[in-house]
């Protein structure tokens, strides 16, 4: 165990006296629901991310939802979704009642393969939902110029992807519609929360009223205009994927630190490049031309001998010790997400098994996310970087093999 050394955690949420503050000015105001600091919220994601529609709901998850239903995708359809992925990013889809196809992913990026919307099409494909895993974006010419050819609607999962450029552009807009996450693991958080984006103003104005039951016009308009004694109209099933005020007033304060917050992740993860370059038994994260990473997460992988599944499963069984050693030590680490083809619902419906998506499968089992927090210091990444490696050197592939 690390008596008396401090724990590093895998990361940490910035806040300080501004979020207190801006939760008792809510309070205070009376107005907790989908309110002014809402709207407020929006404006500055808007004006952060430069994209035109941010629609605030409850989590990406049920962003991504409003993002499917503003694309019309439903019950018959198919959705290409690369399988190493949060769970969430599949279970959207299958809320509608679409279904979601999985697909491989390359394992220098960890995002959709684009060659697997030509394997997987079928005259039922209607849409793809390319993820900016960790916060790198996916690769979206292609993928753009694909579903373009195919008439498919492009749904971008931006959970990881807050302060993610593509060719100098941020992500969010770049198909049909996207949905980003205020989780505590992601750059700014809300505790929990979400943004619809999107470049069309009418798949907004649909968003906007499906968050809130259906309503055609939002409580605070209504009790803010003459006629409140009289409930809306109601066009459409919708559900309560509602903000609260309290969130969005975390939200305001946490924007404010937005630049410095992605500034500080960058920079360690460069520091990160440099202190592992020499490790040749790990892959550190890609960055390719024309992409800037925002390092949501700082996602290496443990380097195998080979492609086939003997050679992940000694790799798995390497990374695992070597993952254990370091909580051990209060070093924080995590498999960098999971593949959704081998959970067990997906399994079991659709009948995949491992090695039907390798890289996505090689991604779950060999993936290494490393401790990532603005403002962690030099002597805490050179204790995760000398531990590691240290670790890394006494757990050796044959020996946990076997
Ligand atoms: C890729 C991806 N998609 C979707 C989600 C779901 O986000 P939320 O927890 O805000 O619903 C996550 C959360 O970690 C994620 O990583």
């Amino acid at each position: 165990m690390s008596d008396g050394v401090p724990k590093i955690p895998i990361t940490r949420a910035i806040f300080d006296d501004e979020e207190a503050r801006a939760v008792a000015a809510v309070l205070a105001s009376g107005w907790v629901v989908q309110g002014p600091k809402v709207a407020e919220f929006e404006e500055g994601f808007r004006s952060f991310t430069g994209l035109a529609e941010a629609v605030a709901c409850t989590s990406c998850t049920t962003g991504l939802h409003l993002a499917l239903l503003a694309a019309d995708i439903g019950p018959g359809d198919e959705v290409i979704v690369p399988s190493f992925t949060w769970v969430a990013s599949a279970n959207a889809v299958t809320y509608v009642g679409a279904t979601p196809v999985l697909a491989d992913v390359s394992l220098e990026t960890f995002n959709l393969l684009p060659d697997e919307i030509e394997r997987l099409r079928s005259p039922r494909t209607r849409g793809v939902m390319p993820v900016h895993l960790f916060g790198l974006a996916a690769e979206m010419d292609t993928i753009l110029a694909l579903a373009a050819r195919h008439d498919l609607k492009v749904i971008e999962d931006c959970a990881c992807a807050l302060g993610t450029l593509y060719n100098g552009q941020h992500v969010g807009a770049l198909g049909h519609g996207g949905a980003f996450s205020f989780h505590p693991r992601k750059a700014i958080t809300t505790g929990e929360g979400g943004m619809y984006t999107t470049a069309d103003p009418a798949s907004a104005t649909r968003a906007r009223s499906l968050r809130d039951h259906g309503a055609a016009r939002s409580d605070h308009a209504r009790h803010t205009a003459k006629g409140s004694a009289l409930l809306p109209v109601f066009n459409m099933v919708g559900y309560n994927y509602r903000m609260t005020d309290l969130q969005a007033a975390v939200g305001v304060a946490q924007l404010a630190k937005l630049e410095r917050i992605l500034g500080s992740r960058i920079e360690r993860a460069t520091r990160y490049d440099q202190l592992l370059a020499g490790q040749a038994d790990l892959v550190v994260p890609a960055e390719p031309e024309g992409h800037r990473h925002s390092y949501q997460s700082y996602v290496c992988r443990v380097r195998i001998d080979g492609t086939g599944e003997a050679a992940i499963l000694a790799g798995h069984a390497r990374r695992n010790a070597v993952m254990a050693a370091l909580e051990d030590e209060g070093v924080a680490t995590r498999q960098g997400t999971h593949a959704v083809h081998i959970l067990e619902y997906y399994r079991r419906t659709y009948g995949y098994a491992p090695m039907d998506l390798p890289g996505a499968f090689a991604a779950d089992r060999l993936s290494l996310a490393l401790p990532l927090y603005a403002g962690m210091t030099d002597a805490e990444q050179d204790r995760v970087v000398e531990r590691l490696a240290w670790h890394l050197a006494h757990h050796t592939t044959r020996i946990h093999a076997g």
